[in-house]
């Protein structure tokens, strides 16, 4: 038993709510896939299955090998099945990979296995129609609002990255969506509102154009959870590639990254638990799940509007991301910089 393993049995004992957070499991070969899956769920199982709810920041899987595509997205429903809890599901650009294949073969015709699998999935959430851009729920004294890529009915249009894939010219969405978006959390009746997507806000890792027409955020936002960025991957996150949080640019509101579920790209299996303590306020727990261990807490208090002099408080616990796992190789000088 170490200092995380104490402040996380701590933290159970105060949770009103409890939330296994992750993202990226993004194989295009089915043995990868399932060899980190098997790997997250053992030690996920060994901790209890302690969360109420699942939530999958995108990237589920990776390819446009449709057969591949349908035996991962199986894969995973009996896996995350298994638990009896729901799962809420945000879109990440690679759940439009095959739609991809399909609108470069000229076809408006696209399936995408996982994403539709959640749809029919008893319990468990997306958005309902392929068009939207995000979707809530309540819990407890939060809304969670999930953003969600975005795709046209007959695929003349796509939205990945947080910006237009393809199709700009028939793009239905202008500022004034976001716009509306911002005014639907802003009439939210619950006391604190939390965010969730595949992509981060301006001020986190990657791509982060299209949410940052939301901003400003209200105030009652607490936090954001992303994926996409796996960290310790150079190619992506490059300098960034082992900054877990960050804070969303011009705001007082932390935003996590999540990613990956895979040690292929990322330095290993990784995922978050996020808990919710009976003063509304949060934890996160930072799990390798390769070594089977907390890696990193994380333990925000924005400000509140609600209490004048409040200027929130928090902690961040961390050993070195790479802790366990040979540091990657150092890419050298001039690396990062544009061609
Ligand atoms: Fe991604």
């Amino acid at each position: 038993m170490n200092l995380f393993d104490e402040l996380y049995v701590l933290g159970k004992c105060h949770a009103r709510h409890t939330i296994w957070v992750f993202s990226d499991l993004q194989q295009a070969k089915f043995e990868n896939a399932k060899r980190c899956l098997d790997l997250c769920m053992e030690d996920y199982i060994g901790l209890g299955a302690p969360a109420e709810m699942l939530w999958y920041l995108g990237d589920s899987t990776e390819g446009a090998d449709y057969h591949e595509l349908l035996r991962m997205t199986k894969l995973q429903e009996d896996a995350f099945g298994s638990l009896g809890v729901p799962l809420a599901y945000a879109s990440g650009n690679h759940d439009y990979d095959y739609a991809d294949l399909c609108r470069r073969q000229g076809r408006s015709d696209f399936s995408m296995p996982f994403y539709e699998m959640v749809q029919q999935h008893p319990g468990w959430r997306t958005t309902a129609d392929c068009e939207e851009t995000y979707f809530k729920f309540e819990l407890g004294n939060y809304m969670v609002y999930f953003f969600c890529d975005h795709i046209a009915h007959d695929n003349s249009w796509c939205s990945t990255h947080n910006r237009i894939r393809w199709g700009k010219e028939s793009y239905p969405y202008g500022q004034e969506n976001w716009d509306r978006v911002r005014q639907d959390m802003e009439a939210c009746e619950k006391p604190h509102i939390l965010t969730a997507a595949h992509c981060a806000f301006p001020g986190g890792n990657r791509d982060t154009e299209f949410l940052g027409m939301i901003q400003p955020l209200p105030l009652r936002t607490r936090l954001h959870l992303y994926g996409h960025s796996h960290i310790g991957e150079y190619n992506c996150p490059k300098e960034r590639i082992f900054s877990e949080i960050q804070w969303v640019d011009w705001q007082d509101i932390p935003q996590v990254d999540v990613a990956s579920f895979e040690n292929i790209r990322g330095s290993f299996c990784h995922s978050v638990m996020l808990q919710i303590y009976e003063d509304d306020s949060l934890g996160l727990f930072f799990r390798n799940h390769d070594r089977k261990e907390w890696c990193s807490a994380f333990f925000p208090k924005p400000y509140s509007v609600e209490e004048p002099g409040n200027f929130g408080r928090r902690a961040y616990l961390s050993w070195a991301p790479w802790e366990g796992k040979e540091r990657p190789e150092d890419p050298g000088p001039g690396f990062g910089a544009k061609a």
